[in-house]
């Protein structure tokens, strides 16, 4: 279960002579230790933690962090990686014990590199991801990897979380789209492997280790990204659909014509939907009357001669005929295909505002991702009578956010009290699936004790090998993904 607010700290002292030594290496502007500078970094986006920390350290370099790294780690002293701070698992945040010192990466913030022959950008940890993306295009390129959360979100958190977001079904996770890392152990030993080669079998692929690791083996402050031709023909529409097994067979309708076409398909619930309308200013329902099932599907092409409208229409003319989809609104500009998108993107801010939920970032097999949303909505309601369930999210992954909002009129706290219960409710559903207890948005601090349930036995015994030959006092994001 979550934790819930703590009282706000007392400044807890590093041992003596290491906040100057820090200071030494980063100047003044590098070491954080007012509280007010520190508050934002002490609690998440959720709301579901509240930490103590007796410092905020900003590196400039990767030579600086690797410069404090070896002092932190001669002085046994915990550290936390935080980049913009958007973790949905409470993973960027310091325990309350007030001994972590949280690390922000913000000030390397430099594209070192972009090579449009290479089609591949050199960024630093601390590149917020929009930037990234802007930086792409500003050479005709594309940089993919998108997400709600893209105007926060940085190069070195989306790399440790392994984030999927909207174009993994054409793209896939930020695994697949980084060549190269440089990395930071947590002794200060740098491993320098800025490759930016597509073909590399030189021993074990060390970067992989990192990535997806949540910043519990080392600091990621560099990475090679791979770049794709830009759009140059976009086609996107709304849906209203029958069911869920309706949303599934469009999808098979799209991926059977033209696969290769498919940028994001996204399937949201009407009672999302109504949360967008309700609580996100100038949200509107292009569709003759609101419906129990929706899918946003996006296609594009670096084609400028591919007809992704006709090919649009004539997928959702058959799927219309089927009764698969019962009313549709195309994008006719850009203006209205940031609108059709912003319908998406703000499930998670409308879900906030609405009150208190519970996220169960799931997945299973496509095929399964009708049984899923049925069987969860139906235990979920019948855990929690009056709750209303929301799946919302990347269908053509299989990743649907199984979330439940509290029932109206229901204490938060008595229902954030539930939140076990409700994730693994939600949980027996997506074992009986052959599916995964999260899809992207990782481990974390929130669910440890699932990873124990789920990977046990040679699995988590080797994560666990792995985390003490790297990090063997254990001072990397204690507490995050391995269960105490
Ligand atoms: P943080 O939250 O700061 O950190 C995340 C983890 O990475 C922590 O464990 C932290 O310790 C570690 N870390 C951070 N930087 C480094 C580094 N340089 N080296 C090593 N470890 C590091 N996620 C998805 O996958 N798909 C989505 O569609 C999606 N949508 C979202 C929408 C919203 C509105 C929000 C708020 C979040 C969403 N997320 C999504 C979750 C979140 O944005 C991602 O997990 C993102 O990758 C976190 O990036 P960050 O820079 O904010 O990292
Ligand atoms: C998203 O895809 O919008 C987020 O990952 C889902 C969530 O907030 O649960
Ligand atoms: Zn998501």
């Amino acid at each position: 279960m979550p934790d819930t607010a703590m009282p706000s700290q007392s400044l807890p002292a590093l041992p003596t002579g290491l906040l100057d030594a820090l200071s030494g290496i980063l100047g003044t502007r590098g070491v954080v230790t007012d509280l007010r500078d520190l508050e934002p970094h002490l609690s998440d986006w959720r709301g579901l933690y509240r930490g103590a920390s007796p410092a905020l350290i900003r590196p400039a370099t990767t030579a600086e962090l690797s410069a404090c790294m070896r002092l932190l780690n001669a002085a046994d002293v915990p550290v936390v990686p935080q980049g913009g701070n958007t973790s949905m698992v409470g993973g960027a945040m310091p325990d309350e014990s007030g001994r972590q010192v949280i690390v922000s990466l913000s000030r390397m913030n430099r594209i070192r590199d972009l090579d449009p022959v290479d089609m591949t950008m050199v960024t630093e940890a601390g590149v917020i991801l929009k930037t990234a993306q802007d930086a792409a295009a500003a050479a005709g390129c594309l940089f993919p990897l998108s997400l709600g959360a893209e105007g926060t979100a940085t190069i070195g958190g989306v790399l440790a979380t392994n984030a999927g977001g909207n174009t993994t079904v054409r793209y896939g996770n930020a695994r697949d789209l980084m060549l190269g890392l440089e990395v930071v152990l947590p002794d200060g030993s740098v491993i320098e492997g800025l490759r930016r080669l597509r073909k590399d079998n030189t021993g074990y692929a060390l970067r992989h280790l990192f990535v997806g690791a949540e910043g519990t083996l080392g600091f990621i402050t560099a990475a090679v990204l791979r770049l794709f031709p830009r759009a140059r023909s976009e086609a996107t529409a709304l849906c209203a659909v029958a069911d869920e097994d309706a949303a599934l067979a469009l999808f098979r309708r799209f991926r059977d014509r033209d696969e290769s076409a498919i940028r994001a398909f996204e399937y949201m619930s009407g009672q999302g939907m109504g949360f967008v309308l309700r609580h996100i200013e100038g949200a509107a329902l292009p569709l003759a009357e609101p419906a129990e099932h929706y899918v946003l599907i996006d296609l594009a092409s670096s084609r400028p001669d591919a007809d992704l409208r006709g090919l649009l229409e004539a997928v959702l003319e058959g799927a219309l005929e089927a009764g698969e989809v019962l009313d549709a609104a195309l994008a006719e500009s850009e203006a209205q295909r940031a609108a059709l998108w912003r319908l998406r993107e703000e499930h998670p801010e409308a879900q906030k505002r609405e009150g208190a939920s519970v996220k169960n970032d799931v997945s299973v097999p496509v095929s399964k991702v009708p049984e899923l949303i049925r069987r969860s909505s139906e235990a979920l309601r019948e855990l929690i009578p009056g709750s209303r369930p929301v799946p919302f999210g990347h269908m053509g992954d299989g990743n649907i956010h199984m979330n439940l909002e509290q029932p109206e009129g229901m204490a938060p706290t008595d229902f954030l009290a539930r939140s076990h219960e409700i994730m693994e409710a939600v949980n027996d559903v997506v074992r009986d699936l052959g599916g995964s207890f999260s899809a992207e948005h990782g481990v974390g601090r929130l669910k440890p004790d699932m990873l124990a349930a789920w990977r046990g036995g040679a699995e988590l015994a080797t994560m666990q090998a792995i985390k003490r030959a790297l990090d063997p006092k254990g001072l990397m994001n204690p507490g995050k993904v391995l269960p105490a």
